[in-house]
C-alpha cells in the first residue's frame, strides 16, 4: 500500500491552486441519471471517490471519458437501477444514485451504506423524504428498494440538515409530480452547485444555501455544462498547512466566502489573513494561540476542518477545546497525533488540546479521508522524518495533494511497495 514519507521542519511559501470540489462533483455526476443525454461536467478532481462515481455510472449503462479536467456523461445508456453492495461499500457517497434513480426510472435498488470510520451515517432522513413523495420503501437483508411509478411534490422537514438528503430529495423532486419543499435543509455550498447544475439542466429549484429549498417538478430535462466550484476543504487544509510550517502560502482559485469559519479562527490563532477575490493569503508572524473549536453544518465551522485544525493546534500556545457535534466518531486522527508527541484528552464528543513545544516524526496511519489529511499537516511541521500509512484515504480526497506542498518547499515522497 503507498506511504507518504514527510521530512518535517520546513516551511511552505509560495501559492496552491485549489481542485474541484470532491463533495459537489459528487452529486452532480450522479444527477446527470436524470437527463437521458450528454452532460460535460468541468472542474471534476482526480480522485479515488470520483473514479468509484464513474464506475457506478458505467455499472448503470452510462458512458462516462475523461477530458483533461472534464468529464463526458452519456447516460442514454443507462437501464440497470441497482447499485451494487461492492460499489456502496466502496463509497458511501454511491448513495447519492437513490433520487435520480428513482426520479428517473421509478426504482431503485442499492445496499446499505456500511457505516465508516466516523459514524454509523444512516440513511433514514433520505428514506423518510422519498416515502413522503410517496415512494415505497423496503428494507430486506441489507438492502433498501425504492419504487414509485412518479413521485409527488411534498412538503418535507428534515430533522437535521443532512448533506446528503438534501442532495438526494432535491434530485429526486426534480421530475416529480407538482411542487416539493425541503425544509431545515442543508446550506453548504456543494447543495447550491448541485441547484445550478440541475436548474442548467431544466429543473425549476430554488433557495438552495438556505434552509429552505422549493422545487418544481418538471416533465423533461437537457443537457449541459457545468463547472464543479472549488474545493473549501482542500482550501482550508493548506491554509492550515502554511499556519502549521510558520509559512507563507497563497491559495488560489477558491471561493473566500466559502471560508469564512476557517478564516476567522485561523485569525484568532493569530494568522495574518489576506483576501482577495478568487485567493486567501495566509502567513504567520508568530507562534499561534489556541483557540476553541466546534463543528456545525454550514455556515459553522465545517467537520470535515475539524481533524486538519487539531492538528495545528497540537502546536498552538495555550489549551483548545476541539467539540465534534456532526459525526459520532471523528477523532481517529488522535491516537496518531499523540505518537507524534501531541497532548490530547478525549472526554465524549470534545477533545482537549494542550499545545506542545514541538512535534516528533513517527510511522502513523491515516484512518479516513481528513485525518490522513491531519497527519500529513503534523508531518509537515513535526521534527525528523514522518511516514503516513494507508495513503489510499488521503488520495480520495486530495488531488496531487504531495506534488502541490513540493512545489511550496516541503519534502514529501510517496513510496508505494
Ligand atoms: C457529506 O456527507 C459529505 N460527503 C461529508 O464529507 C461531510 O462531512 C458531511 O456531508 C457533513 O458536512 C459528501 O458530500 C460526499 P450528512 P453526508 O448526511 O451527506 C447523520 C469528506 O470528508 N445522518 O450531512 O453523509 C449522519 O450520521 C466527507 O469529504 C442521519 O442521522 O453527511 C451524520 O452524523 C466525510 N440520517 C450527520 O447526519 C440520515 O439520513 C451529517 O450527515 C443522514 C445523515
Amino acid at each position: 500500500m503507498p506511504r507518504l514519507v514527510i521530512e518535517g521542519g520546513r516551511c511552505l511559501r509560495g501559492t496552491i491552486g485549489v481542485s474541484g470540489a470532491k463533495n459537489a462533483a459528487l452529486p452532480i455526476l450522479a444527477a446527470c441519471i436524470l437527463n437521458a443525454g450528454v452532460c460535460r461536467i468541468e472542474r471534476v478532481p482526480r480522485l479515488r471517490d470520483v473514479e468509484v462515481m464513474q464506475d457506478l455510472l458505467v455499472h448503470l449503462g452510462a458512458s462516462v471519458v475523461r477530458d483533461g479536467q472534464s468529464m463526458v456523461v452519456d447516460t442514454r445508456g443507462v437501464e440497470s437501477w441497482e447499485v451494487p453492495e461492492e460499489l456502496m461499500r466502496r463509497m458511501r457517497a454511491s448513495n447519492l444514485a437513490l433520487g435520480p434513480l428513482l426520479g428517473r426510472f421509478g426504482r431503485a435498488r442499492m445496499a446499505y451504506p456500511g457505516g465508516c470510520n466516523i459514524g454509523a451515517r444512516p440513511m433514514d432522513l433520505h428514506l423518510k423524504g422519498l416515502q413522503a413523495m410517496g415512494a415505497r420503501i423496503t428494507e430486506r437483508a441489507g438492502y433498501i428498494t425504492a419504487e414509485a411509478h412518479r413521485l409527488t411534490g411534498a412538503d418535507i422537514h428534515l430533522d437535521l440538515p443532512s448533506v446528503g438528503a438534501t442532495e438526494n430529495l432535491m434530485m429526486a423532486a426534480v421530475l416529480a409530480w407538482g411542487t416539493t419543499v425541503i425544509r431545515n435543509a442543508a446550506r453548504e455550498p456543494e447543495i447550491v452547485d448541485l441547484q445550478n447544475f440541475l436548474n442548467r439542466l431544466g429543473a425549476r429549484i430554488r433557495g438552495a444555501g438556505t434552509s429552505v429549498v422549493k422545487i418544481e417538478g418538471v416533465s423533461g430535462l437537457s443537457d449541459a455544462t457545468h463547472a464543479v466550484i472549488p474545493d473549501r476543504i482542500e482550501a482550508g487544509t493548506h491554509l492550515v498547512a502554511a499556519a502549521i510550517t510558520g509559512g507563507d502560502l497563497t491559495v488560489t482559485g477558491c471561493i473566500p466566502e466559502h471560508l469564512e469559519a476557517v478564516l476567522a479562527k485561523l485569525r484568532e490563532a493569530g494568522m495574518e489573513v489576506a483576501v482577495y477575490d478568487d485567493a486567501v493569503r495566509v502567513w504567520a508572524p508568530r507562534k499561534l494561540r489556541a483557540v476553541d473549536l466546534k463543528t456545525m453544518p454550514y455556515p459553522g465551522f465545517p467537520t470535515d476542518m475539524q481533524a486538519p485544525f487539531m492538528a495545528l493546534l497540537t502546536l498552538a500556545e495555550g489549551t483548545s477545546v476541539v467539540t465534534e457535534t456532526v459525526f459520532e466518531n471523528r477523532y481517529k486522527h488522535v491516537p496518531e497525533l499523540r505518537r507524534m508527541g501531541a497532548d490530547i484528552k478525549l472526554e465524549g464528543q470534545t477533545a482537549i488540546v494542550r499545545g506542545v513545544p514541538r512535534l516528533s516524526g513517527a510511522c502513523v496511519e491515516a484512518s479516513d479521508l481528513r485525518a490522513g489529511a491531519a497527519l500529513v499537516l503534523a508531518g509537515l511541521a513535526a521534527e525528523n522524518t514522518t511516514v503516513v500509512e494507508n495513503v489510499h484515504f488521503i488520495d480520495r480526497g486530495y488531488e496531487y495533494l504531495e506534488e502541490k506542498y513540493n512545489a511550496c518547499g516541503a519534502r514529501i515522497k510517496r513510496l508505494t511497495d
